[in-house]
């Protein structure tokens, strides 16, 4: 079987647990194939730490992997999964998936809390849009790295919806 070479883009508390993680797959043989990041001495320091490879950009980084294991800031996300997906490469991306982060140009006096709700809304389904339509037609792996999808209280709650045909009124969260 055809060994698999991850590329990690970030190098933070993310990028560190997705390596060890990736370390302990079985059934296939992965190889821990670079990192990369936005300062160069945490992607130097990452890289000594993993005796892996370090690319100056992600740029660089997708180019020499199979599959790009995205660790970086939410913001990053949309635009590493489309430039890896065009080079028709694997893709798992830490959640969250994607956001709202602004119009362009914000500075700091912007606040998410003040905005239009729905048009922050419409924002993230063009980008979401993107990001399927690069992933469909480049016919790429893509893994969601998000944890709570698997739980068996939100399985439970899929198995009912898809049994029942029933929709979503509202959900809430709590912290
Ligand atoms: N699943 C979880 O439980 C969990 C926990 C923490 C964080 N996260 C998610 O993981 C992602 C990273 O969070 P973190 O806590 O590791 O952040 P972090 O600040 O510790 O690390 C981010 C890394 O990304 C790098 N980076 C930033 N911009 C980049 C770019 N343009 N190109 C390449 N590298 C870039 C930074 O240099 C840094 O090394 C976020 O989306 C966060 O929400 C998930």
């Amino acid at each position: 079987m055809k060994k698999i070479k991850v590329g990690i883009i970030g190098a933070g508390f993310a990028g560190k647990f997705h390596c060890e993680c990736l370390k302990r797959i079985y059934g296939v043989e992965v190889e821990l194939a670079g990192v990369t990041s936005l300062h160069i001495q945490s992607r130097k320091s990452f890289g000594n730490q993993y005796g892996i490879a370090v690319f100056d950009d992600s740029e660089a980084l997708i180019k020499n992997v199979d599959v790009v294991d995205i660790c970086s800031p939410t913001y990053v996300h949309s635009e590493t999964i489309i430039s890896a997906a065009q080079l028709g490469k694997g893709i798992i991306c830490e959640k969250p998936l994607t956001g709202y982060f602004g119009p362009k140009n914000a500075d700091a006096s912007y606040q998410g809390d003040k905005d239009d709700k729905q048009r922050m809304l419409d924002a993230v389904c063009v980008t979401l849009n993107k990001i399927v339509a690069a992933v469909n037609k480049n016919k790429v792996f893509f893994g969601y790295a998000e944890n709570f999808v698997y739980t068996p209280s939100v399985q439970k709650e899929c198995e009912i919806i898809e049994k029942t045909g029933a929709q979503i009124l509202r959900m809430t969260g709590k912290i």
